[in-house]
């Protein structure tokens, strides 16, 4: 595996199909599926490691967003990455030039977190235009994430396939998230409620239920005494609230643990008019993120 700095020392070493897992680092085994996923279907695998501080509205949590290159590096040279594109920085000076996302980027986490996604939006654009990749890889986790780049993707004509995974789950049912380093001992059961309140909302929606408000009050129910920022049903394309389950969609919710702010969601498409859920996949050992 090879360190690179710049756009042009990256594409100086393609060989065949470029396949990009954009990150921030912190690798946890979410990010080494995506990149594992990449592997398969690339020829050249490529992953970007960056913390982009246009999609932090809060500056203490930019502060201490978890950072470890050495280690990350170790990770990437096991899943079989190419190439750890590690720009010095990608935006030496503040950006005359940012992609805002009307309605889809505004919505859920756009409400609460704004500016988050033009600052998503703006930093991926950079990465396929300077990295030129023929596929993308997103975890699914970030379903509203997935919607903004399908859109970016369609909307500027960029030539690069975008591929949602699935989520990826401890044991326990938590998805993982670089922030999860954060949670204590004695946070962790009230950061475990969302992941429940979700699946359990999963097992009503394929057993029948397509109400969106009964699917949400299940998950809100079992997050009694959690300081809920939403819990809402959207479609997967526009990011629509959806009074009923009767298009391809997710169930999402964002959660604050302490000073730990957590998103999850389940995804849910229509095969031959069922309902069928994507909870993730779930980890038979302990995360390598508390190793
Ligand atoms: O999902 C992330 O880690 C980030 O939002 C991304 C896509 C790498 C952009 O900074």
């Amino acid at each position: 595996m090879d360190l690179v700095r710049s756009f042009a020392e990256a594409r100086g070493r393609y060989l065949g199909r470029v396949g990009l897992v954009p990150t921030m680092g912190f690798f946890h085994e979410g990010h080494l599926a995506l990149m594992q996923a990449a592997r398969q279907g690339a020829d050249t695998v490529v992953v970007s490691h960056f913390v982009n501080p246009l999609q932090f509205d809060d500056p203490a949590d930019l502060a201490r967003y978890p950072r470890d290159l050495d280690r990350d590096a170790g990770l990437a040279e096991t899943a079989g990455v190419d190439l750890l594109f590690v720009p010095q920085d990608l935006f030496p000076a503040a950006p005359a030039t940012r992609i805002a996302l009307e309605g889809l980027g505004a919505r859920l986490e756009g409400a609460f977190r704004p500016g988050h996604f033009t600052g998503v939006a703006t930093v991926v654009a950079k990465l396929f235009a300077g990295l030129q990749p023929d596929l993308a890889y997103f975890g699914r986790k970030d379903a509203q994430q997935v919607a903004v780049i399908r859109r970016l993707v369609e909307d500027l004509s960029f030539p690069v396939r975008v591929l949602a995974q699935p989520t990826v789950r401890e044991s326990d049912g938590l998805a993982l998230s670089s922030r999860n380093v954060f949670l204590t001992p004695d946070q962790r059961p009230q950061a475990l409620l969302l992941s429940r309140g979700l699946l359990e909302a999963a097992e009503a929606a394929e057993a029948g239920e397509r109400n969106g408000a009964a699917l949400e009050s299940l998950v809100r129910h079992r997050l009694a005494g959690v300081d809920v920022d939403y819990v809402a049903l959207a479609s997967q394309d526009q990011v629509e609230r959806l009074t009923d389950l009767d298009r391809p969609a997710f169930l999402a919710a964002a959660v604050r643990v302490g000073e730990v702010r957590l998103i999850d969601n389940v995804s849910f498409d229509l095969v031959a008019g069922e309902v069928v859920a994507d909870r993730g996949v779930r980890l038979d050992h302990q995360s390598l993120l508390y190793r």
